[in-house]
């Protein structure tokens, strides 16, 4: 069982998006049983995958007060994937995760999850903080989209640089260029300049997810974004497997 984490200092930048096609690549296309855990407050891949859900606090106490995550999880429509949903009482889950002082909880949450699952898929929050230190210590690959600029690229690197400081043998932090206009200069240069960086188009058919309730490679399989996430989890896969 690996944990795949999608994680970004900053809101917006494509996270659950990644995150739901990520998850469904992982389910559709390799057929290995995945859980999709939803950790933001705003429960926009729960929103997504599992629309209609009622607002409630079980999230938090899943982290909070040991209850079983098999109590929350529920089936997707799509076969083999699961979601562990969010809801807003993960909104302070910085806050949560600080006063708890259990360092490993989301690595000891899901190690109790591993022989339900092949891939656990973790949707994370915007801020770096304890969440993100959970994450580092949970998580065997973490993703970092963001949108391709000279400015973007130097959070990046702080970023990465502030986690790999405080978690020596962490997990590799892997940059994802994601909403790429090859029109646009400044997305060019970016690209230019990490030509090795996974690449997410920006396309109106991800923007659909939310109102389709579906993942890009439900409906779109053919598209670039669908063909560049897909691209994207084959190599995951294979650096996983190494
Ligand atoms: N590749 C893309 N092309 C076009 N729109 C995108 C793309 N990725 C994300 N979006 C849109 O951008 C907004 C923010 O994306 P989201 O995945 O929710 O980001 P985050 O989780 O980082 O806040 C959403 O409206 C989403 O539909
Ligand atoms: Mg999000």
């Amino acid at each position: 069982m690996a944990t795949i984490a999608v994680y970004s200092m900053k809101g917006g930048v494509g996270k659950t998006s990644l995150a739901v096609n990520l998850a469904w690549a992982a389910a559709a296309l390799s057929k290995r049983r995945t859980l999709l855990w939803d950790l933001d407050g705003q429960a926009a891949a729960s929103f997504i995958l599992a629309d209609g859900r009622k607002a409630g606090d079980e999230a938090r106490a899943v982290i909070e007060k040991d209850l079983a995550p098999e109590r929350l999880i529920v089936k997707t429509h799509i076969p083999l994937l699961d979601l562990l949903p969010a809801d807003a009482s993960l909104h302070q889950l910085d806050a949560l995760f600080s006063e708890l002082d259990r360092k490993k909880r989301i690595l000891r949450l899901t190690e109790g999850l591993q022989r339900s699952y092949d891939h656990i898929i973790l949707d994370c929050p915007p801020g770096l903080g304890s969440t993100s230190e959970q994450v580092m210590r949970g998580a065997a690959l973490i993703l970092m989209p963001m949108i391709p600029s000279t400015l973007s690229q130097r959070a990046f690197a702080e970023v990465r640089d502030h986690l790999t400081r405080h978690h020596k043998g962490g997990p590799p932090i892997i940059p994802v260029f994601s909403m790429v206009d090859r029109r646009r200069l400044a997305h060019r240069k970016a690209m230019a300049e990490a030509p090795d960086c996974p690449v997410i188009p920006m396309a109106s058919a991800v923007e659909q997810m939310a109102d389709r309730h579906a993942a890009l490679g439900e409906y779109a399989p053919k598209s670039p974004a669908a063909i560049a996430v897909a691209t994207l989890w084959r190599a995951i896969e294979e650096r996983l497997a190494r």
